[in-house]
């Protein structure tokens, strides 16, 4: 595990396979799925083997220029397999056989047949490629660039059985000992950045493919690094996707376990930055790198003023809010003092316009990209004079109690049965069905449970979640078993829980778990959420397809202040 940075499961397998034995798989359909994955790396190899032998034929002439132009040496070349596609079909001519047939080869993503009967076509043509690999490096899909001005920029292979985008980060393979060694790990925007950035000496790069950071991209990193490094472009839509990436990490925080920002300077991406100056170039902005909590506290801050009671108290509301999103008792409780302490020193240095000031309290410490309201982020301008008139009483007050209360704090509890019921059932559904948390992770994140037993359970839930690829039922209890909580899931999975909510069995039917799930979810989220959810579920319990299942996702990439969480592929 140590030398090669790998999970527990992986390093065994690894270890097997040099004995020459074999893991144990556990069902007859897993081998099967086994199977035929083994089927569909094998042709992915020798696609990827003939992709390459064709950049150092005559007819790779031009792509190979291409990739010297952009700096590439190489050994880059060969270390990160690029290869190159040439235009009309040759694909099948090249590696089709008995054991790789045609049907194979579609099922890779590599040739596509058109549904009116007409032959197959190449899926890559006239691109240069850069074959994406799994972490343990054996290819699963390729990314192609045209050279020209043509569009898609960058055409992706469509998910396969092998390759889902959202679980898989470019370059982790070569990216993983470097990570290691170096215990940091940095993820750009693209393929180029990861292979320019490697080349220049910081081999622990990786990038998502052309989606937004997902969380199985965040449970990937952290598997890695305790604090990945995130970089984005100085724009208004790299501001963007990094608010979103800090929103979507919130939830998932645990001790030791956060992200850090890096902006770029605008125009450049990591690729053109050390091309045209060094590693070095790199590394200062490695070192001036921004905290998340800091994110979060611009991303309510800037460019607003707080200049009157109302608006203060919004700032408190929304910070309050997302410390919530935290579900980690102990992060979230550091987060509420530290916004705390935050808002009390913009108060205090509102008050005494000359005291706080440059370097003052809650933006010293070397921190960097906080709000600031003296230098254009959270502008407290105005609001100074009239909170100095205005006394100081209440701003104590506020700052001191509300936000203030400790993790206690944050789960009322009460006698109320119907409402632990409700929840009960909530978590008894996940428990059954965990794979509704691949959509829904994130608004169980958000949900309030008053019981504080549950609340902890849902907690849990969501742990082992954010850390386990692949999570069944069976595993999630077990794990949760493990780790203590017994008498909770006893309590949760009782007979008497399913009486009103038979969906919520594991073997319920897969239409009816969803409708039941959604209704009981929503019923747990804000007014704003809960609208948007019912209205989808009616859409999918009139006529219950995975097309209107699949708009729950889209509901979530699309949720507020994410637009389009998807660059084009
Ligand atoms: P960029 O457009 O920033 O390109 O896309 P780049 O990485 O700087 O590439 P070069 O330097 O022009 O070659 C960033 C990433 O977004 C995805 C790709 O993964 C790309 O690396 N992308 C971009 C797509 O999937 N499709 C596109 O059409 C464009
Ligand atoms: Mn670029």
């Amino acid at each position: 595990m140590q030398v090669e940075g790998v999970s527990f499961p992986e390093a065994v397998e690894r270890l097997a396979a040099e004995a020459g034995l074999e893991v144990p798989v556990s069902s007859p359909e897993e081998r099967a799925q086994e199977q035929r994955r083994a089927g569909l790396l094998e042709v992915m190899e020798a696609a990827c083997a003939y992709y390459e032998k064709t950049l150092r034929s005559p007819m790779g002439k031009t792509a190979l220029a291409y990739l010297q132009g952009r700096g590439l040496s190489d050994e880059t070349i060969r270390r990160f397999r690029l290869g190159f596609a040439p235009p009309g079909n040759s694909i099948k001519t090249a590696i089709m056989s008995d054991a790789m047939p045609e049907a194979l080869l579609a099922e890779g993503g590599l040739i596509r047949t058109p549904d009116d009967g007409r032959p197959a076509y190449d899926f890559f043509r006239d691109r240069v490629l850069f074959p994406i690999a799994d972490a343990r490096g054996r290819i699963i899909a390729f990314g192609g660039r045209t050279m020209g001005d043509g569009e898609p920029k960058y055409l992706n292979s469509p998910d396969t059985p092998l390759f889902d985008k959202r679980r898989t980060l470019y370059g982790l393979a070569q990216a993983r000992s470097a990570a290691h060694d170096k215990k940091r790990i940095l993820v750009t925007e693209g393929y180029m950045d990861v292979i320019a950035l490697s080349q220049n000496g910081i081999a622990e790069a990786v990038a998502p493919l052309g989606t937004a950071l997902s969380e199985s991209h965040l449970a990937l990193l952290w598997k890695v690094a305790d604090e990945p490094y995130l970089c984005f472009d100085g724009d208004n839509a790299g501001q963007r996707a990094q608010a979103r990436s800090a929103e979507r990490a919130l939830p998932l925080l645990a001790p030791e376990r956060s992200l850090r920002f890096i902006t770029l300077p605008p125009g450049e991406d990591p690729d053109s930055l050390v091309s045209t100056q060094g590693s070095q170039a790199m590394e200062e902005l490695i070192a001036k790198s921004t905290p998340l909590d800091s994110i979060i506290w611009k991303l309510e801050t800037a460019g607003r003023d707080f200049d009157t009671p109302e608006r203060l108290a919004g700032l408190e509301k929304r910070l309050e809010d997302r410390a919530l999103s935290i579900a980690d008792r102990k992060v979230q409780f550091q987060y509420q003092s530290l916004f705390r302490q935050k808002l009390r020193d913009m108060i205090n240095a509102a008050r005494n316009p000359n005291g706080g000031g440059q370097g003052g309290g809650w933006n010293g410490g070397g921190r960097n990209g906080g709000g600031n309201f003296n230098r254009g982020g959270g502008n407290f301008g105005r609001g100074g004079r009239r909170n100095a008139r205005g006394g100081a009483s209440w701003e104590d007050r506020r700052a001191g109690t509300s936000l203030g209360g400790g993790p206690e704090q944050t789960s009322r509890s009460g006698p109320d049965i119907l409402k632990k019921r409700h929840e009960q059932v909530l978590l008894a559904v996940i428990l059954n069905h965990p794979d509704l948390l691949d959509m829904f992770a994130e608004d169980l994140a958000m949900v309030n449970v008053s019981n504080p037993k549950l609340d902890n359970l849902r907690q849990e839930i969501l742990k082992v979640y954010a850390l386990t690829e692949n999570l069944d039922s069976e595993g999630l209890k077990t794990q949760l078993l493990n780790q203590g909580n017994s008498v909770i899931l006893q309590s949760v999975l009782a007979s008497d829980v399913y009486v009103h909510a038979g969906f919520a069995r594991q073997d319920a039917a897969e239409d009816a778990v969803r409708a039941g799930f959604l209704q009981v979810l929503a019923s747990h989220l804000a007014p704003a959420r809960r609208a948007e959810l019912e209205d989808a579920r009616r859409l999918y319990v009139n006529e219950p397809t995975d097309e209107n299942w699949k708009r729950f996702e889209k509901l979530k990439m699309d949720g507020p202040g994410s637009p389009g969480s998807e660059a084009p592929s």
